[in-house]
């Protein structure tokens, strides 16, 4: 009886291990990996040559009509997940009650994880981090300003400090949806977009050349906003296997914050939160599943 038990805990603790790692196959990807900077205006971005160097490469593309949906910094972020901007008109501390991208990845078995550079951790719900600076801000952490997210341990639990990606990467466990945030300095807040894309390029490039972090993996990289002058008109782009560009890497549709979110259901069929992801238009015109 003793070993008959101990057998089906085994089989159980088995079958877990195997679900952690199950992967839901998406229509154009099975990972997305969602990097966004700071206020910095599309032309100054594209003129960066290392953010024109990515959108240009054989499975890289510029959207170059993709645009921010409020100012200041916070409700863009708000938007990403949540499908509004829960009306955050500020980068105070907010809590906000509703479902979010969460819930529908939840439902379909979707495994995500926020990773906030510089997060202390242990569903810290402070505004800035570490004591005496401020290179992790909860006004750019959505997740932590989420009722049903902050207030479920296990969900808290997947909000997690940056380095956390590379641990994931070595134990073949990197999630179907990482939403990545750099901190104040490597985000271009505090510098600026040299300074970013810098920092973007040394984290960037040693992934690439991992199958843990590439296979099927679509990356996706943007500004939260632009600089107040161009109509929160910001830089985005493209790239991954599932990016199959036309010839001029070059995609001029219109798009959004929003868009982002959609994207994102219609590749894993997880419905919608019945806010502005609906209707928005996705960025899938140029993705093929490898
Ligand atoms: C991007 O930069 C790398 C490294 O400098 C270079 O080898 C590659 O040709 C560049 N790609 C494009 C499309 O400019
Ligand atoms: C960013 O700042 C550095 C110095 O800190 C400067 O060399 C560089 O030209 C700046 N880049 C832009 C685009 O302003």
């Amino acid at each position: 009886m003793k070993y008959f038990t101990s057998a089906i805990l085994l089989l159980i603790t088995a079958s877990i291990a195997v679900n952690v790692n199950a992967i839901v196959t998406g229509t154009y990807f099975d990972r997305i990996v969602f990097v966004i900077f700071e206020n910095t205006g599309y032309t100054q971005a594209a003129a960066d040559p290392y953010f024109q160097n990515l959108t240009s490469r054989s499975n890289g593309l510029l959207l170059s009509n993709y645009f921010a949906v409020a100012h200041p910094s916070q409700p863009n972020y708000i938007a990403t997940i949540f499908g509004s901007t829960a009306g955050i008109t500020d980068d105070n501390n907010h809590n906000v009650a509703g479902n979010n991208v969460v819930d529908l990845l939840e439902a379909k078995g979707v495994s995500w994880k926020a990773y906030m550079e510089n997060y202390p951790g242990s569903c810290f719900t402070g505004a800035t981090a570490p004591s005496g600076s401020h290179l992790y801000a909860r006004k750019h952490d959505p997740f932590i300003s989420m009722n049903d997210i902050r207030t479920n341990s296990a969900r808290c639990a997947n909000i997690v400090p940056g380095t956390q990606l590379d641990t994931d990467i070595n134990n073949n466990a990197v999630p179907q949806y990482v939403y990545y945030v750099p901190n104040q300095n490597n985000d271009g807040h505090d510098t600026n977009v040299t300074f970013a894309s810098n920092w973007f390029k040394n984290w960037l490039e040693p992934k690439l050349t991992n199958p843990a972090f590439t296979t099927n993996t679509l990356i996706f990289f943007t500004f939260d906003e632009d600089d107040g002058s161009q109509n929160n008109h910001v830089f985005a782009g493209l790239l991954g296997t599932p990016v199959v560009p036309p010839s001029n890497h070059i995609d001029a549709t219109t798009y959004n914050h929003y868009s982002f979110l959609a994207t994102v259901e219609k590749n894993w069929n997880l419905g919608n939160l019945g806010r502005s992801d609906v209707g928005a238009t996705t960025f899938t015109q140029y993705l093929v599943h490898p």
